[in-house]
Order: C-alpha cells, then sequence, then structure tokens
C-alpha cells in the first residue's frame, strides 16, 4: 500500500527546509480508514521527504527510502526533524527502532508539541540503558505551558531488535498514548477539576536524538560512551489520520460531531473495558515512575491525578 515512489537513497533533508509548505492534500482512498472531509486528512506510509524538514543536524539525518529515515547522534552532533503540517485532533503513529547495544546516555524522542509561553506537548522519550539493560519510555503532558507530568515505564519488549508502534489518540474527552495498540497512558479532559485541555490550538510532529547523558541513564550516573557513535534511531510508518490545522479550520469544526470526525465518535471517548485492563497491566507490571505518586515532589497529587485512570 505504500506508495512507490523512486527510492531516494540517502537523500539529505536540507533541500526540503526551503521547499514551500505543501499544502495539497494526497488523500488516502483505499477505503480502511472514515472518508476524510474538509479538514482531515489521513495517510498511510506516508513519505518523510514531504512531511517533514529537518530542525536540527541536516547532516546526521538520512532517507534510506522516503518511507524510512534514521537519525544519528555522534560527538558532533544529534538531529531532529519536524513536520510541516499541523494538527489538532485524530491519531498519529510512528512506528521506532531504537539504539541497539550501548545507548547509554542518548535520548530518543517523538512528540507533538505547539509553541509559546502556552504550548500544549506531548512526548515520547526513550531513554538509553547499557547493553543488555532495558530502556525506559518516559511519557509527558504539558498543557498551557505547564509540564512536570512525567511518567516511565520499562517495555515489555526490546524497542531496539525491532519496529514497534508509537501512537497518540487526541480528541476533547481524552488523550491515549499508545505501544503496539496498548494503551499504556491517558490524560483525560479534566477542565470540570480545572485543569487546562490540550483543546486551544494544534501541535506539529516532531522527533530527534540528542545526548542526554546529565540525566537519562541510571539518574545520570552512565555517561555516553563515544567509542560506539554513530548511535542510530529508525523511524518508519508515519502515519495519521487527523485534523489537519489550515487557515479556514476552526477548533470546533475539528472536534464537531460529524461522521467524518471518527476521534469524536462516542466510541473513542474512553478507553474499552478491554483497553482498561491493558492500561492496569502496563502500570502493574511496568510502570517505573509516575509524578501523580512522587510525594517528594508532590506532597498534595496534582488535581488530575485523581481524575485519571
Ligand atoms: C480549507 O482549505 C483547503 C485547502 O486550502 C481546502 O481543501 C478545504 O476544502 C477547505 N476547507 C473548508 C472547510 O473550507
Ligand atoms: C569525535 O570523534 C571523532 C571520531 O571518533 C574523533 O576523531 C574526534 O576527536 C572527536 N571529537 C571530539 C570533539 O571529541
Ligand atoms: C537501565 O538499567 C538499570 C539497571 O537494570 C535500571 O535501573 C534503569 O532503570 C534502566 N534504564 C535507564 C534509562 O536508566
Amino acid at each position: 500500500m505504500a506508495d512507490q515512489r523512486r527510492a531516494a537513497v540517502c537523500s539529505l533533508f536540507l533541500a526540503l527546509v526551503v521547499t514551500p509548505l505543501v499544502l495539497s492534500q494526497e488523500l488516502d482512498t483505499s477505503g480502511t480508514l472514515p472518508k476524510p472531509y474538509a479538514t482531515s486528512v489521513s495517510k498511510d506510509f506516508a513519505d518523510f521527504t514531504t512531511e517533514f524538514s529537518v530542525f536540527w543536524g541536516p547532516e546526521h539525518i538520512y532517507t534510506t527510502t522516503d518511507q524510512m529515515l534514521d537519525l544519528t547522534l555522534t560527538n558532533l552532533s544529534g538531529a531532529g526533524f519536524s513536520s510541516r503540517r499541523t494538527f489538532i485532533y485524530g491519531r498519529i503513529n510512528m512506528n521506532l527502532k531504537l539504539i541497539a547495544g550501548d545507548s547509554s546516555g542518548t535520548v530518543t524522542t517523538y512528540y507533538l508539541t505547539s509553541f509559546g509561553d502556552y504550548h500544549d506537548e506531548l512526548d515520547f522519550e526513550f531513554l538509553g540503558n547499557q547493553t543488555g539493560q532495558p530502556y525506559i519510555l518516559q511519557t509527558n503532558v504539558f498543557a498551557n505551558g505547564v509540564g512536570e507530568r512525567e511518567q516511565r515505564i520499562f517495555l515489555w519488549f526490546d524497542p531496539s531488535a525491532d519496529f514497534h508502534s508509537y501512537s497518540v489518540l487526541w480528541n476533547k474527552k481524552q488523550i491515549v498514548f499508545f505501544v503496539d495498540g496498548v494503551p499504556i497512558r491517558v490524560f483525560k479532559n479534566n477542565e470540570a477539576l480545572g485543569m487546562p485541555y490540550l483543546n486551544k490550538q494544534p501541535m506539529g510532529v516532531y522527533s530527534s536524538l540528542w545526548n542526554g547523558d546529565s540525566w537519562a541513564t541510571q539518574g545520570g550516573r552512565v555517561k555516553i560512551n563515544w567509542d560506539y557513535a554513530p548511535f542510530i534511531a529508525t523511524f518508519q510508518n508515519y502515519n495519521y489520520d487527523a485534523c489537519e490545522w489550515l487557515s479556514n479550520v476552526t477548533v470546533p469544526a475539528c472536534a464537531a460531531a460529524d461522521a467524518n470526525n471518527w476521534w469524536d465518535g462516542a466510541a473513542y471517548d474512553d478507553l474499552t473495558p478491554v483497553q482498561v485492563n491493558e492500561l492496569r497491566k502496563v502500570q502493574e507490571e511496568y510502570m517505573v515512575y509516575d509524578y501523580c505518586t512522587d510525594t517528594k515532589r508532590n506532597p498534595t497529587p496534582p488535581v488530575e491525578c485523581a481524575g485519571n485512570l
């Protein structure tokens, strides 16, 4: 189903930085997903070269095909890319294969963010480790400029051995982080409790690979060993089915009760009972840190902790 576009072997991204924003929407007509309408766009195996531009380290980014990309980290630089499109509500997915072997001190990120003092952000941050020791997946949520909502889990597989899917479902009621389709975190709309929610501005999609050895691995005790550089993380199967933010789009339009805004269907208001069980299992067996239960940092749990699953 991926487009058979020319295989741009090792094409550098640099040229793309000057390419004008692509507004034309190549709509997916394969029929497996709800039909997109005015502002809703969906794409499977989207092309990295048309969807993203470089924001850091162009000489450390390689595309092996249009749909697969490597970020590399050396003692000279890491790298990062950002989407040309921005979205509000929908589903966004990326498959990642993380740095194998000794990845101590490295941080690979995949996140959605907006900008400014009151920015919103949803983070997946993969904290590397020594050979054979487990990565940590740290997630965080910023709403209205305020973050400090870290949760950390171990994964139930080796994320460097193969590609796994990391995605976000975002609608006006909840935000769900998924790993291979399993919900690992839910951030509910708790405006009724006075908590800001991510429902005022669109976010773009970002990824980066950088040196985080002051804090990332075993609390910063284990540093990067540059003898193992370059460190390489690979990205594949970027796909989305979401409300694209264009000049003629409004937030209510993306949240309107319209059959095409499938993310606003009642089925997506809450996790299903099966998903609740899956989430509980992750929390019980894989969670290593939760800001909600960190009483040193938060003597009184933040308000949303009571409302969250
Ligand atoms: C918004 O603009 C896009 C392209 O600029 C167009 O395809 C779409 O139909 C417009 N949507 C509405 C609701 O006018
Ligand atoms: C970076 O690594 C290269 C290759 O290992 C080495 O030659 C160079 O001296 C290093 N540079 C710095 C600033 O550490
Ligand atoms: C790395 O491995 C150590 C030892 O197993 C573990 O305590 C730590 O949580 C792991 N992950 C990170 C990112 O430090």
